[in-house]
């Protein structure tokens, strides 16, 4: 388990994430595995913090000398508030995961974490499925856009996808047919709990990759159904070092070390 601190108690660092809960959080492991292999004296904590103290933390952070964020759920919104700067990617998504503290810049490397790892597994401007409407799907969507997907949006409350699909642009499917898609995303939380979702796989043998954004559960339905049919699949740990890398990128001006990152959250 990573030790947190209570933002008050921050102790002297360079980089944080905060988040609340964050004690499942395997960034600090993973940006120290960098540090190690990039040779730099730098320490990255866990940091919890409560719903509506973002800003005063981030102050205080930015007060006793950090220089970097990470943002997690439930706050990426809120940091986007208190962001002065940000790239018009994560302006549209209204959601921040990155922090430049000295002149609050802010960016949104989910997404550009899943351009790299999806436009690595599958050439763009095909068709891609998404699976859920909450805020992972908004920046799956976005991401999906930019590789010049056409998104295709199924949720389980058929009204919440519907209103995200047309904010969008992208279409809603009701139907859970898993036929004829390049790449199919899965935002909901379900491969966690171990819980399968309604899918009916028929006609998906052309399917490039399904990708689950959660990760750490032993069992994941959707995943395990989609290997079966030879399917390629990549959990969120691949979404987790594409993002903390890309974080690490903006921070330091540095190449990170992908590898070694992704070693460290596999072992954690
Ligand atoms: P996040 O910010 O991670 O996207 P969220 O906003 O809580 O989390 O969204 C969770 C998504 O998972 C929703 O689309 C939710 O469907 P509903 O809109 O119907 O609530 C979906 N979800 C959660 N549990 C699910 C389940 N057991 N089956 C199908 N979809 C589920």
């Amino acid at each position: 388990m990573t030790p947190v601190f209570e933002w008050r108690e921050a102790p002297r660092a360079q980089y944080a994430v905060i988040g609340d809960p964050i004690s499942h959080s395997r960034s600090p492991q993973m940006h120290h595995a960098a540090y190690a292999a990039l040779g730099l004296d730098l320490r990255y904590v866990a940091i919890r913090v409560p719903v509506g103290e973002v800003s005063e933390a981030l102050e205080h952070l930015r007060s006793i000398g950090y220089q970097g964020v990470n943002v997690t759920v439930p706050h990426k919104e809120e940091a986007f508030r208190w962001a002065r700067w940000s790239d018009s990617t994560a302006a549209r998504l209204g959601a921040v995961n990155t922090l430049r503290l000295e002149d609050r810049y802010a960016l949104n490397t989910d997404i550009y974490g899943l351009i790299e790892t999806v436009g690595d597994a599958v050439p763009g401007g095909g068709r891609a499925w998404v699976l859920g409407a909450g805020g992972t799907a908004r920046a799956a969507i976005l991401a999906l856009q930019e590789l010049d997907f056409e998104v295709v949006l199924t949720n389980r409350t058929a009204a919440k996808g519907e209103s995200l699909a047309a904010e969008f642009g992208a279409v809603y499917q009701l139907a859970w047919t898993a036929s004829g898609f390049d790449v199919i995303l899965n935002t909901t939380s379900t491969g966690l709990a171990g819980e399968a979702l309604p899918i009916d796989w028929t006609g998906a043998e052309g399917c490039q990759l399904a990708y689950d954004m959660a990760y750490g559960g032993p069992n994941n339905p959707f995943l395990a159904e989609a290997t079966k049919r030879g399917i390629s699949a990549r959990d969120g740990l691949d979404l987790l070092v594409a993002q903390g890398a890309l974080a690490l990128e903006f921070w330091l001006g540095q190449h990170a070390p992908r590898a070694q990152m992704a070693a460290a959250v596999r072992e954690a």
